[in-house]
């Protein structure tokens, strides 16, 4: 009998010594490895490790985790460099338009101011307005892109900011013939964000759509929770030209745009996708050439602004 309590004793204390050996390492290295899957590159410290053979082991991972830490800040940082040129590619050419129409304009102004009669330099000072609003829009939006400061949070409908909105282009859905359908369920839940920024996805979402319905067509604006929740989704479809496969990877980079010089700066996705991420949630699109575009803005439930 005591030789087989001995033996069972042995077993046990192995059992252990092996599993903190063996099983103890591992499960540490399991939350690192958890961790860097979640971006947070900590090594792994000397003093978790006793055994010489998952010494070198975690050496070796810890090598790993440097490198990998590494390349990320490399790509980091070339897609930051990358953004830089575009934005002052982009802000270059787009300014340099209006900029250049006020100088003509002015200079002809200058020039011609007693041969022209008072409509004539009406008319010539309008155009400077138009061109300096133009101008001015550009910069504002692209204050807008840049600001970095925590958005207002406050509790918001998105029901009231859907209907406001579309009151601010009414007049352009008219003429363009568009109809527009909503789906708003009265049980949408509040969420939490900054209402003026959140009007601003949504007036750029309805320009977008709107200018893609040269022709008529119709707009149709849904808002629905997911399963879970925990998600406030907003749909804003439309019937018109849908978008290339090509320029869809391309359409929430700042100033890409396929419009015609003049029309279009190519900020108000770029725009409106940081607001969206500002609010923790995204946009997302589905277009097919010919058809169609449908955006989705994903906005989280939860009390978070
Ligand atoms: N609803 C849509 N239907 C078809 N194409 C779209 C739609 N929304 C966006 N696009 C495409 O994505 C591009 C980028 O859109 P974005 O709103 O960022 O810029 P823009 O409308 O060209 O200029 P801006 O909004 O600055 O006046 C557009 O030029 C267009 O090609
Ligand atoms: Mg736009």
């Amino acid at each position: 009998v005591f030789s087989i309590i001995l033996f069972v004793i042995l077993g046990v204390v192995v059992a252990w010594y092996i599993s903190r050996l063996l099983v103890r390492p591992l499960f540490q290295m399991q939350t690192y490895m958890e961790k860097i899957a979640h971006g947070d590159f900590t090594p792994i410290p000397d003093a978790e490790c006793k055994s010489q053979e998952f010494s070198s082991l975690f050496q070796a991972f810890n090598r790993m985790i440097h490198e990998l830490e590494h390349h990320q800040e490399q790509l980091l940082q070339s897609g930051k460099i990358a953004a830089i040129g575009t934005l002052t590619a982009g802000i270059a050419h787009e300014l340099n338009n209006p900029v250049n129409n006020i100088v003509l304009t002015a200079e002809a102004l200058k020039e011609d101011l007693s041969a022209l009669d008072q409509e004539e330099a009406q008319d010539l000072i309008q155009d400077i307005l138009v061109q300096s609003h133009r101008a001015s829009e550009i910069v504002r939006n692209l204050l807008d892109f840049s600001r970095s400061e925590q958005p207002v949070s406050e509790p918001v409908n998105i029901v009231h900011i859907l209907r406001d909105t579309l009151k601010l282009v009414q007049n352009q859905v008219t003429l363009s013939g568009v109809e527009v359908e909503w789906d708003l369920p009265s049980d949408l839940p509040t969420i939490h964000g900054n209402p003026k920024t959140l009007q601003q996805i949504f007036l750029n979402l309805f320009i977008n759509a709107i200018q893609a319905m040269r022709g008529g067509g119709t707009l149709a604006i849904r808002a629905r929770t997911d399963n879970s929740g925990q998600w406030l989704k907003v749909e804003v479809a439309d019937t018109g030209t849908g978008i290339d496969p090509e320029d869809l990877p391309h359409i929430f980079e700042p100033f890409y745009t396929t419009k015609e010089v003049g029309r279009g700066t190519g900020l108000g996705l770029s725009v409106s996708y940081s607001i969206a991420q500002k609010h923790g949630g995204r946009i997302e699109v589905k277009s097919q050439k010919g058809l169609g575009s449908t955006f989705t803005v994903v906005l989280p439930v939860g009390e978070e602004g």
